[in-house]
């Protein structure tokens, strides 16, 4: 016997004319399965696709991982044997039979159009635009990963989906986790509430060794070991732009991010210098290995950027400012020394509570807003901080100094033109010569992309 579903059931409302405390009863209440289980599916099940359905099967009440979805199968098996070890205790929570195990470049569509609530979209950033909006056509709540492109255009699909999703009242997380971490949910309030004054200096850094290698399987595979430029890019997707955005928007947009929330606004334009100066083989595609930025705020302001992944270098991972009446240090751990506000005239607040892990708090309050129809959506943050990264890498690429209005209504894609017709063998945005070289941006000569 089938069950009726809220699909089914939204179908028959709209001329049975249900009045809308019924449907948001309904809402609450009852989930694609026909009863109050969310089900879930997963696309790119990589490292942080894998961790992030754990954390969602691991939220309060009923939840399945009901279909996964991968560009490859080895992948797909991996991280599907792993979720299924995690919940060794509950194997009821993980109900991916066959038919709902896809593979390759239209596995996303698959899994969207399967009898899912929520998607996780974890695939590197290239894809999420097209991922998200799909998603969001298809009435799915989403949870999906920082960043939510790579670069202008796909941002601006990225708002518009959002925007979409407001008004279809889907719930979106993102995986900015420091907005859901207690040294912060402490932090900026207090700054927001004006115990260091205005704030007129900012200094955000990720200045680390760097990734994972290329070239190096079973994922990671060489050129030699793939079948196409395509799968090749793809396996070692973050040292191509199209794929990743280089580590300014991968990594760094989780310090730009909390910048920009402790200022309460977004950058007014921008200007930096980067280059590749350690990490120049072939084999590190076409990304550089450190990018300076200075953005400029409205009023006056500035914040200063540093992200570098060069290995045996002075290395931080932290977010501080400096306001009319004292400064702000931040950093994802629960140290006090790191998480201080100090006025000027020497009182100060140091976080000295716990540090509950902010990947699971995120799903948390996610699922929490499904089951109880509450508004939840953090696609226009994620896609305004992913803005703020883009616009940096705009700025180090081409050496110029750039309007946020300039960048954001840029024109041109980093993506290929048309991802949901991407099949292995087309031809990627940036292809190496006969060395295996690819074009790297050069500074006063790239255009602003
Ligand atoms: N919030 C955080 O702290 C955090 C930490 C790590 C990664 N991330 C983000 O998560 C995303 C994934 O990163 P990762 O480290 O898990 O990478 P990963 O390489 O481990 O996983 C990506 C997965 O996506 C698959 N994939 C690639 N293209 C696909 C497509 N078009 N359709 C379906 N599957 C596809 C890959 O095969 C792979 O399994 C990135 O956006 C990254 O920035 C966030």
């Amino acid at each position: 016997m089938s069950h009726p579903n809220r699909r089914d059931f939204l179908k028959r409302s709209s001329t049975a004319a249900v009045g809308a405390a019924a449907l948001g009863a309904l809402q609450r209440g009852a989930f694609a399965a026909g009863d109050d289980t969310i089900r879930i599916g997963l696309i790119g099940s990589g490292g942080r696709g894998s961790q992030a359905c754990v954390q969602a099967l691991s939220t309060e009440g009923k939840v399945q991982l009901v279909a996964i979805g991968d560009a490859f199968e080895d992948q797909l098996k991996a991280a599907l044997n792993g979720i299924r070890n995690a919940f060794a205790d509950r194997p009821e929570r993980v109900a991916v039979d066959e038919d709902h195990k896809f593979v390759g470049l239209d596995a996303y569509r698959k899994v969207i159009d399967s009898d899912v609530d929520l998607v996780i979209l974890a695939t590197p950033p290239g894809f999420r635009p097209t991922h998200f909006e799909y998603a969001v056509e298809k009435g799915r709540h989403v949870f999906m990963e920082k960043p939510v492109a790579v670069d202008a255009p796909g941002v601006r699909q990225a708002l518009a989906a959002a925007e979409q999703a407001k008004q279809k009242n889907l719930k979106v997380g993102v995986g900015l986790q420091r907005r859901h971490q207690n040294c912060y949910l402490e932090i900026v309030p207090r700054v927001h509430d004006g115990e260091v004054g205005e704030i007129t200096a900012m200094r955000v850094f990720w200045n680390s060794g760097g990734v994972w290698e290329p070239n190096q399987g079973p994922y990671h595979l060489s050129r030699e070991e793939c079948g196409s430029e395509i799968e090749y890019q793809m396996r070692n997707w973050y040292y191509y732009n199209w794929l990743c955005g280089d580590h300014i928007c991968e990594q760094h947009i989780h310090n730009l991010d909390v910048g920009c929330w402790l200022k309460n606004a977004y950058p007014v334009s921008a200007r930096g210098v980067g280059g590749r100066e350690v990490r120049t083989d072939p084999k590190y595609g076409e990304i550089f290995d450190h990018h300076c930025v200075e953005y400029f705020f409205e009023d006056g302001s500035f914040m200063l950027s540093e992200c570098t992944h060069m290995r045996g270098c002075w290395s931080d991972v932290s977010e501080h400012a400096v306001g009319t009446k004292g400064t702000v240090d931040l950093n994802n751990n629960s140290n006090p020394r790191n998480n201080k506000i100090v006025t000027f005239q020497g009182s100060g607040f140091s976080y000295r509570g716990d540090n509950p892990n902010p990947y699971q708090i995120e799903h948390d309050k996610l699922f929490a807003a499904i089951r109880e129809g509450k508004s939840y959506n953090e696609a226009e943050y994620g896609a305004k901080s992913t803005m703020v990264s883009v616009l940096g890498r705009m700025c180090t690429y081409s050496g110029k100094q750039i309007s946020w209005e300039e960048a954001l209504n840029n024109g041109r894609r980093v993506t290929p033109e048309d991802i949901p017709n991407l099949t292995f063998d087309s031809t990627p945005p940036t292809v190496p010569n006969e060395q295996g070289e690819y074009p790297v941006p050069v500074p006063g000569v790239t255009a602003v992309t």
